[in-house]
């Protein structure tokens, strides 16, 4: 049996980068995955992806930015699979503009996607999984821009950073219930969300010890190991995957 055989594991953003390898890599060690996105087709595709190599997924289209979505999406996931045991608040999105042209509508279009999903992921979910007496985990992404700011990202600093804050105090409360809360803070990954810029993405490169991009792959393993009990020691904290930009 392997570590996560018999769990059933939301991932928002699941369609794509990080939140897609962290399907495949949860799907191989038996979870069942729902893949939940904005993006019904690329949901849908990883979802058949992992039933064509035997594992069990299922696709949902989600607005993560609205809370009774993501209250619907954990109820389907219940009522489908019969549990649930836990969600990887991941999808994002980011909208660089100097702070000057950093309207109202810009600032709060990242904070609702990037933030406040995750609060509904959170409250959401631990609900569910309270009601169910289900031990379960949470796990969030952050960025190291939770950390460092960045020119032109005033609205993903303030979400990445309130999404550190919000798994430290979400593990406080919940830890009596005996749900784990992490984070995860990627460096620079290859994925759609850096565009296609080559300069650029070759000047974020160079700010990684090792001067290359990191793989999604990469930030997928670490997030598959915060579910296993083998990291039940963890809780609040939030793990870099940066090739040391931080350090
Ligand atoms: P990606 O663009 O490959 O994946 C993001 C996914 O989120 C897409 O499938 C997109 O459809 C989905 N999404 C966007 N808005 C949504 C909404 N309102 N409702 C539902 N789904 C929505 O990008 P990546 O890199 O895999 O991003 C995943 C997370 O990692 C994001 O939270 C991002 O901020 C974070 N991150 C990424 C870094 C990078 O360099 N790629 C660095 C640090 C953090």
């Amino acid at each position: 049996m392997s570590e996560h055989t018999g769990k059933v594991i939301v991932i928002t953003g699941g369609a794509s980068g990080i939140g897609k390898e962290t399907a495949l890599q949860l799907s191989a060690q038996g979870a069942t995955i729902v893949v939940a996105d904005f993006n019904e087709e690329g949901a849908k595709q990883v979802a058949t992806e992992i039933e064509a190599t035997g594992g069990t997924a299922g696709a949902y289209k989600v607005d993560v930015s609205k809370g009774d979505e993501i209250k619907a999406l954990i109820d389907w996931t219940v009522e489908k699979y019969g549990t649930f045991n836990g969600i990887f608040n991941n999808a994002g999105i980011g909208l660089v503009k100097p702070f000057l042209e950093m309207d109202p509508e810009s600032y709060h279009k990242v904070i609702d996607v990037d933030q406040h999903s995750v609060y509904y992921g959170m409250y959401y979910g631990a609900k569910k999984m309270v009601e169910l007496n289900v031990r379960g985990t949470i796990v969030n992404t952050a960025s190291i821009y939770g950390s460092v700011a960045a020119v032109g990202s005033f609205n993903y600093n303030a979400a990445k950073a309130a999404v550190v804050m919000m798994s430290k105090s979400g593990a406080l409360e919940l830890a009596e219930h005996g749900i784990r809360v992490l984070g995860v803070a990627p460096g620079f990954i290859e994925t759609p969300i850096l565009g296609n810029d080559k300069a650029m993405k070759d000047a974020l490169a160079t700010q990684h010890m090792r001067g290359e991009l990191i793989q999604p792959e990469k930030v997928a393993s670490v997030v598959t190991f915060l579910f296993s009990d083998a990291a039940n020691a963890m809780n609040g904290t939030t793990v870099a995957v940066d090739d040391g930009f931080l350090s």
